[in-house]
């Protein structure tokens, strides 16, 4: 099974990717992922992509499309995967179209998170993740069970993206309303569209995606 989640900065796509590798065997292919990997090893185009991703801008269509071309290829995904992040413009969209059709893969379900603007500044500003095994957690919504040890590894490093300040998703937001959104019509042409109610509790919106999943 071949998904997209689709939504806003803080519509929850990392969160029920992550649920789906565990429960589904998905693999999660999470752009941002791929891009902060790219910064942390440095070198010119790292250094490009901590600056656009500072800014909250979008980086260009060609190096995301080969960026995810090159991932599709790998022998992991072919059980399935959950695109997280990607496409976000409409030529993003067609380029995948192009590179599933040519692999003989099909979309299954785009699946559109749908919360507003207020929300997400708050859930983005109160995200954090553990420093050691990545897992995520939230100020309010999501604390660890025990204050200041993280469930999973028991670590008690934990750190906050660069780019999960007021400000920068101020502009990441618009980024996805003037250039992600003209997605969602393209994909309901193709009759693949769905929609989840992103600002249910966490929970809840998985059963959400099961109920399409089971469809
Ligand atoms: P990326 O890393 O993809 O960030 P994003 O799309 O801005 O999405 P986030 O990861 O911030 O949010 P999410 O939807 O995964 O929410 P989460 O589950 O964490 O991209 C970063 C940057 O990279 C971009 O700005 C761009 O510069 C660049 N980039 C990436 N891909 C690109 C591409 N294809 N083309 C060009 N540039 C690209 O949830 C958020 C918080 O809310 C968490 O704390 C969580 O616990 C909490 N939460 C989740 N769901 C709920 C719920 N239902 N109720 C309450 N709390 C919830």
């Amino acid at each position: 099974m071949n998904l997209i989640l689709l939504g806003p900065p803080g519509a929850g796509k990392g969160t029920q990717a992550r649920r789906l590798e565990d429960t589904r065997g998905l693999v999660q292919l999470s752009t941002g992922d791929m891009l902060r990997a790219m910064v942390a090893e440095g070198g010119p185009l790292g250094q490009q992509a901590k600056e656009i991703m500072a800014a909250g801008k979008l980086m260009p269509d060609e190096l995301m499309v080969s960026m995810i071309a090159e991932r599709i290829s790998k022998p992991d995904v072919k059980n399935g995967f959950i695109l997280d992040g990607f496409p976000r413009t409409v030529a993003q969209a067609e380029a995948l179209d192009a590179m599933l059709a040519e692999k003989g893969l099909k979309l299954d379900h785009v699946i559109e998170m749908r919360v507003v603007d207020d929300v997400l500044v708050e859930r983005i500003t109160g995200r954090y993740t553990c420093a050691k095994c990545g897992k995520g957690y939230h100020d309010v919504f999501e604390k660890p069970k025990v204050a200041g040890v993280c469930d999973a590894c028991g670590s008690t490093e934990f750190k906050r993206r660069a780019d999960d300040n007021a400000e920068t998703v101020t502009t990441r937001l618009a980024q996805y309303h003037q250039q992600t959104a003209p997605i969602l019509p393209y994909y309901q042409g193709r009759g693949v569209l769905k929609m989840v109610d992103g600002m249910a509790e966490i929970d809840e919106v998985t059963k959400q995606i099961e109920a399409i999943l089971v469809s």
